[in-house]
């Protein structure tokens, strides 16, 4: 059977370490395409150089051509500019919505039967501009967010119990970063859910919210270390989750930013909410009943999301 082929467009920070990624698990072809000269070819031989290190076997390849998406199984988007300190995502949104256009209409062109994860920020809306850019029906086009709260999320759990991270599930619904709404009565550590963990001693409502605090800021909090971008290993490890489920079929549920029809009480918008992905791309949406101030929370993160979709709506071509 022929390798799947993965399409990063975008070989910065993110798109070299989803390609490392890529081939380490094995899952195809890899070809990075970016407008930066050179960059795209010189990450791609670097990789296929560590390859027989590795011992992996893919074709990876680097493009100055957006033709070069063509035929792509999975297509990851990191195209655009990340935050500086001091910049919110929302701050990125003139000039990554045309890059999400002209990204787009790549695909459409030359890769329509692809399944695409957006990671570009601000990333519900960009994810929405790649829909509409691309035409794809929206089970194929989805948002990289929520693995990533998540993912933080667990990890200071996990550090917070001294358990494994591995013990440690977290539930996030909404948007990325600020307006997330982590759900800790569905966050467990080896299946009992994280409240009763305050009711048995191993933490503090008040140590939980300071953890939910650093979550939300997440994202931030890299930044302000790194001063010359933003986050990049765990933001492709939690893409590589999302391609893997679709490739492998796995169906594993994980929280995207996904498009609502009437869920939620939300119709036409993408949103983050646990989905299933599979074969079929995002073959199912997992809605839970909310409390009155989970919905309240889920509720202040979609006006958000839809605020920030007009502002992309008005940016000129
Ligand atoms: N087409 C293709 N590539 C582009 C385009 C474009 N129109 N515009 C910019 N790029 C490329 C840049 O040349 C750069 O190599 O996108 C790449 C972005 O890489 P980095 O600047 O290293 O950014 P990275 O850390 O990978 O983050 C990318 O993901 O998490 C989000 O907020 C983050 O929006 C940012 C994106």
């Amino acid at each position: 059977m022929a390798r799947n082929k993965i399409a990063l467009v975008g070989a910065g920070q993110i798109g070299g370490t989803l390609a490392l990624l890529a081939g380490l698990k094995d899952l195809g072809d890899v070809t990075l395409v970016d407008i930066a000269e050179g960059v795209p070819q010189g990450k791609a031989l670097d990789l296929a150089e560590a390859s027989p290190v590795e011992r992996f076997d893919a074709v990876m390849a680097g493009s100055n051509d957006f033709a070069a998406v063509a035929g792509a199984d999975v297509i990851i988007v990191t195209a655009g500019i990340p935050r500086k300190p001091g910049m919110s995502r929302d701050d990125l949104i003139g000039v990554n919505t045309k890059v999400m256009r002209q990204v787009g209409a790549a695909i459409k062109q030359h890769a329509p039967n692809a399944f695409v994860i957006v990671i570009t920020n601000p990333l519900d809306v960009m994810v929405s501009v790649m829909q509409e850019a691309t035409g794809l029906p929206h089970e194929r086009v989805v948002g990289m967010a929520g693995v990533l709260d998540s993912a933080r999320f667990r990890y200071f759990l996990a550090e917070e119990f001294k358990v494994s991270v591995e013990d440690v599930t977290a539930f996030v619904l909404g948007g990325h970063g600020d307006t997330m709404v982590p759900l800790l009565r569905y966050s467990t550590v080896a299946g009992i859910p994280v409240p009763d963990l305050v009711k048995m001693g191993w933490t503090t409502q008040d140590k939980l919210d300071k953890i939910v605090q650093r979550t939300r800021d997440g994202g931030a909090e890299i930044v302000a270390l790194l001063k010359t971008g933003s986050a990049f290993y765990a933001p492709a490890s939690s893409a590589i989750a999302m391609a893997e489920s679709y490739l492998k079929d796995k169906k594993r549920v994980l929280p995207c930013a996904a498009y609502l029809t009437g869920q939620y009480g939300v119709d036409g918008l993408y949103v983050g909410v646990p989905v299933v992905i599979g074969a079929k791309g995002v073959e199912r949406i997992v809605e839970i009943d909310l409390a009155a101030e989970e919905k309240a929370g889920f509720d202040k993160s979609v006006a958000a999301v839809k605020t920030l979709c007009e502002v992309a709506k008005n940016v000129q071509a």
